[in-house]
Order: structure tokens, then C-alpha cells, then sequence
């Protein structure tokens, strides 16, 4: 992919399913990647595994919740990388509850990982790229926040609103030379979804009826989506600012 080779690029959630595969793809790129998540065990993995197939992956322990922690990390990452050029937001949380039984300190954590902490990333990001006039932004959304989610009222209420955000923001900066857009994916194997299947009272039966559900007959895998994420942040997709691509194995499909 064009413009990508030597491009500092930060992922949130780079520990796991699909931002571990976002990162390790974008380090193939060869981008300078720094992960940015919770999990220091398998972020230092991902690190590890990364630098060993000859990448530059560095990670930081941070909570994207703290808009402090974010500012210091970010700051370290570009005192040894430089200045960061590209984004990738992917961290995210979510457990399947009806509405009806779920309670505000649900509410507080789905909220507090799903928006505020891309705002908080954005509002540190963002604002140093839009100095700098040049900066490109993939936020990682979901189909529910298309066309809901039974069973994830709030975490759809956060997807949804970070795809009105990105349009906000990408009107906001297109002057600045900052693109932002958003991939959804539909029902993916990762960490994140085998709660989903803890949850459920028909344990792994609801992949088969999700996969019979998808027109082409399966869950996404995390190496579903670096390909996309990828071409949104390289060049060939500098002309392209606003917009919202499912990558759902056709599971929704928009006009
Ligand atoms: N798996 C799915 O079915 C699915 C479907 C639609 C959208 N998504 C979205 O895709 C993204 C990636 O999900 P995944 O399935 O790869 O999940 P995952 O659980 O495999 O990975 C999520 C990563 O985010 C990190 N994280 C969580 N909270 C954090 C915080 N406060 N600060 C820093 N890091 C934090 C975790 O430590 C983990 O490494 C999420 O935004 C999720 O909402 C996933």
C-alpha cells in the first residue's frame, strides 16, 4: 500500500484480536506502530512478535479511559518515534445485557471505554496532527451502531455516536489536512466476542446461527479488517474523509 513505509502510527487496543492484527499488519507496512492498551502482557507480546519479523512496534501500558495517562504516552511515543501521523482507534468493550437489567455503573464502564476514550485519544491526537496539517484517523465502530444490537443497547449508543463524531470531526479538520473514517465490523472471533458466547444461554451455538445469518457463511476473523484499515491510512485513501465501511462479511449492507 502506497505512503505507508515509515509512517508513526498509534493503535489503541493493539493487544488483542483485531488490533493486534492491526498493528502487526501496519508494522509489516512498515509504519513505526505504537500500541497503546491495558493488557501489558499481550501488548509486550504483540511488541515481541512484531519486532522479531522485523517491524518497529513499541508499547505503552495506557488506560484510554485517562486523558492524563494518554497525554504522557503519547509524549513518550513521539520522543522515541516522532511525530504521530496516524491513528487507529480500536479498543473496546462490551458484555451482551438487555437494557431492562443493566445499571448506570454498566452504563459508566460501556461509555467510559467506547467514547470517551476515542474522544480522549482524538483530543490529544488529533489536536497535535491538525498543528502539524496532516494526520489520518480509522475509528473502529461496529454494525450495531448502523443498525443496533439486541443485548447491546449502550455499547450501540457509543458505536453509533462515534460514526456522527467522525463526520463531525472530518468536516471539522478536512481544512486542517486530518481525514478521519470508520470501519464497522460485524461478529468477529476475538477475546471480545467469547464473552459474547459465555453469555449466551446457547454458549457457542450463537457463532453458527451468527455465521448462517452472514451472507458469506462465517465470523469475521481479525485478519479481516488490517487490510482495510490499512488503505484507509495510506495514501491511496487521501481523498477519502468521512465515511463508514462494514466489514461484515455482507451482514449489513448500506447504500
Ligand atoms: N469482536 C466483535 O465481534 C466486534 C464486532 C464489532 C465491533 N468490534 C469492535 O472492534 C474493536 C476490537 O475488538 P476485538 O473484538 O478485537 O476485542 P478484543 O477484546 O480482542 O481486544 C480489545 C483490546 O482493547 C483493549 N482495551 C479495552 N479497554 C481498554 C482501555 N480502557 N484502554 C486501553 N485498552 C483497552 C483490551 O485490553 C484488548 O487488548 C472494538 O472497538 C470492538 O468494539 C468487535
Amino acid at each position: 500500500m502506497r505512503g505507508l513505509k515509515d509512517r508513526r502510527v498509534i493503535v489503541t487496543g493493539g493487544a488483542s484480536g483485531i488490533g493486534r492484527a492491526t498493528a502487526l499488519r501496519l508494522a509489516d507496512e512498515g509504519c513505526i506502530v505504537g500500541v497503546f492498551d491495558l493488557n501489558a502482557q499481550t501488548g509486550t507480546q504483540v511488541a515481541e512478535t512484531g519486532n522479531s519479523a522485523g517491524g518497529r512496534v513499541l508499547f505503552f501500558c495506557v488506560d484510554i479511559t485517562d486523558r492524563d495517562a494518554i497525554e504522557k504516552a503519547v509524549d513518550a511515543f513521539e520522543e522515541q518515534a516522532g511525530p504521530v501521523e496516524l491513528l487507529a482507534n480500536v479498543a473496546g468493550w462490551d458484555l451482551p445485557v438487555p437494557f431492562l437489567d443493566t445499571d448506570r455503573a454498566f452504563w459508566d464502564k460501556v461509555i467510559q471505554i467506547n467514547l470517551y476514550g476515542p474522544l480522549n485519544m482524538h483530543h490529544v491526537v488529533i489536536k497535535r496532527m491538525a498543528e502539524r496539517g496532516f494526520g489520518r484517523v480509522v475509528n473502529i465502530a461496529s454494525d450495531a451502531g448502523r443498525v443496533g444490537s439486541s443485548g447491546e443497547a449502550v455499547y450501540s449508543a457509543c458505536k453509533g455516536g462515534i460514526i456522527a463524531f467522525t463526520k463531525t470531526m472530518a468536516r471539522e479538520l478536512a481544512r486542517s489536512g486530518v481525514v478521519l473514517n470508520v470501519v464497522a465490523p460485524g461478529p468477529t472471533d476475538t477475546p471480545l466476542f467469547d464473552g459474547f458466547k459465555a453469555a449466551s444461554p446457547t454458549g457457542g451455538k450463537i457463532a453458527e446461527g451468527l455465521a448462517r445469518a452472514i451472507p458469506l457463511q462465517r465470523l469475521g476473523q481479525p485478519d479481516d479488517y488490517p487490510g482495510m484499515i490499512a488503505f484507509l491510512l495510506s495514501d491511496d485513501a487521501a481523498f477519502i474523509t468521512g465515511q463508514t465501511i462494514s466489514v461484515s462479511g455482507g451482514l449489513t449492507m448500506h447504500g
